[in-house]
C-alpha cells in the first residue's frame, strides 16, 4: 500500500516561520520555503506556493502567529494594531477562498477575547490555535473522505478539476480523498484529472498526488471531459470549493461551472466536497463571490518554453468560477451530505455551532 503524505505546511523547528512545500515547483522538484516576513508570507499565498483553500487558511493561521511573536510589546493597544495590520495585509493576498480569512478571523477573536491577558501569553495561545486549526482540517478532510465513499461503488470512473487533494488540505484532502480512502482499503476507481489550464492543478499536483498514493489516475485535457463522459467512464464528478455561498452556489477553480453543465447533459452526478470552513453564510448567492483576475501571462506564456500568443493579444484570465447550485446534486461536507434546498440544508449545519 503506498501512502502520500506531504508535509504541506507546517511550523518550523523553533516555531518562528512557516515551512511550505512549494508546490510552484511539483511534481519536478520537492522543495520547501521557509517564510519569515510577512511579504514572503503574502508572495507565498499570492504566487500559488502555498494554494487549495484548506492549505491557504492553515498557512495563513500560522503566518499570523508567527508574525505575532515578533512584535515587541506588552501593550495590547500597540500589539493588536500590529496583528490588524498584518491580518489585513495577509488576508488581501487573495480575494476568493473564504478559508484565508475565515482563519485570519478566528485568530482575530482569540486575540480579543482574551486581551485582558498578558501579550506574552495570548501569544501562545495563538499558536496553539493555529495547530488546532491544522489539526481539524486533518479530521474534517477524513469525515468528508468517508461520506464521499458512500457516494462511489467500488470499480467507479470520477472526473475530477484542478486539486483537492492533500497537497491542498490535511491528509486525504476533499475530492481527492475519498478515492484514496477507499484505495486504502482494497476498493478501485478509474480517476480522470483535467488538467486545468492555466496554472495546471491538475497535472502538476492532482495526478502526482493519486499516483503516489496508488490510485489509478488518467491526466485529461480540460476539452476532454464531454467525450470521457459519453464514453460512459464517469459515474461521478467530485471537485472542491472556495466558497460556498448560502444558496449552494459554490465557488471554484475556473472551468468546475463547465463540468458541472455537462455532467448534467450526460446525467452524471455532480458533487462538491469541503469543509464547512468553506461555506460562507454571509454571502447570499454566488453573485456575491469576488472572482480572483490574474496575470495575463499566465495563459500566454507560463509552463511553455516560448509564448503561445503575441504579447500584444488581450487575455483574460479570471482564476474561479461559480457553479450553479442548481447543477449541483450534493455538497459533501464533514458534518455531513447536503442536497437541495441548499438554503435549508446548509443553515442546519451551523445551528448546533450557533453562538
Ligand atoms: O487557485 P487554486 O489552485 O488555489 O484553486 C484551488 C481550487 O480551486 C480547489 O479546488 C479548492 O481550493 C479546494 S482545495 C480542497
Amino acid at each position: 500500500m503506498r501512502e502520500f503524505t506531504p508535509e504541506n505546511v507546517r511550523l518550523s523547528e523553533d516555531g518562528r516561520s512557516v515551512v511550505i512545500l512549494d508546490q510552484r515547483k511539483l511534481p519536478n522538484r520537492v522543495e520547501y520555503l521557509t517564510l519569515s516576513t510577512a511579504e514572503e508570507m503574502y508572495d507565498a499565498i499570492k504566487s500559488l506556493a502555498v494554494r487549495g483553500a484548506p492549505a491557504i487558511g492553515i498557512c495563513a493561521g500560522y503566518s499570523i502567529y508567527c508574525l505575532a511573536q515578533k512584535v515587541e510589546t506588552e501593550n495590547f493597544n500597540t500589539f493588536y494594531g500590529q496583528f490588524k495590520k498584518d491580518k489585513d495585509y495577509l488576508d488581501s493576498s487573495r480575494p476568493t477562498a473564504v478559508n484565508l480569512s475565515w482563519a485570519l478571523n478566528r485568530m482575530e477573536k482569540l486575540v480579543l477575547k482574551n486581551k485582558e491577558k498578558a501579550v506574552s501569553e495570548i501569544i501562545c495561545l495563538m499558536g496553539a490555535e493555529a495547530k488546532k486549526i491544522q489539526q481539524e482540517d486533518m479530521e474534517m478532510c477524513k469525515n468528508i473522505s468517508e461520506y464521499g465513499l458512500s457516494l462511489l461503488k467500488d470499480g467507479d470512473g470520477v472526473l475530477t478539476h484542478c486539486n483537492a487533494g492533500p497537497l491542498a488540505t490535511s491528509r486525504y484532502g476533499t475530492a481527492i480523498g475519498p478515492m484514496i480512502l477507499g484505495h486504502e482499503r482494497g476498493m478501485n476507481f478509474r480517476v480522470f484529472a483535467d488538467e486545468t489550464r492555466p496554472l495546471l492543478q491538475g497535472a502538476r499536483l492532482t495526478s502526482y498526488e493519486l499516483y503516489r498514493a496508488g490510485v489509478d489516475v488518467t491526466l485529461i485535457c480540460d476539452n476532454m471531459a464531454s467525450l470521457v463522459m459519453k464514453n460512459g467512464w464517469v459515474q461521478a464528478c467530485f471537485v472542491g470549493c472556495d466558497r460556498i455561498a448560502a444558496n449552494g452556489d459554490a465557488a471554484n477553480k475556473i472551468g468546475t461551472s463547465g463540468v458541472a453543465i455537462l455532467a448534467k447533459h450526460y446525467g452524471i452526478p455532480m458533487y462538491v466536497l469541503g469543509p464547512t470552513s468553506t461555506i460562507d453564510m454571509n454571502c447570499k448567492t454566488g453573485d456575491e463571490i469576488v472572482i480572483e483576475l490574474r496575470e495575463e501571462d499566465e495563459i500566454r506564456s507560463k509552463y511553455y518554453k516560448e509564448p503561445m500568443a503575441l504579447p500584444e493579444i488581450k487575455c483574460y484570465n479570471p482564476a474561479f468560477d461559480v457553479t450553479d447550485h442548481e447543477l449541483i446534486t450534493a455538497i459533501v461536507t464533514e458534518k455531513g451530505i447536503c442536497r437541495a434546498p441548499y438554503r435549508e440544508s446548509l443553515a442546519k449545519l451551523f445551528e448546533s455551532n450557533a453562538e
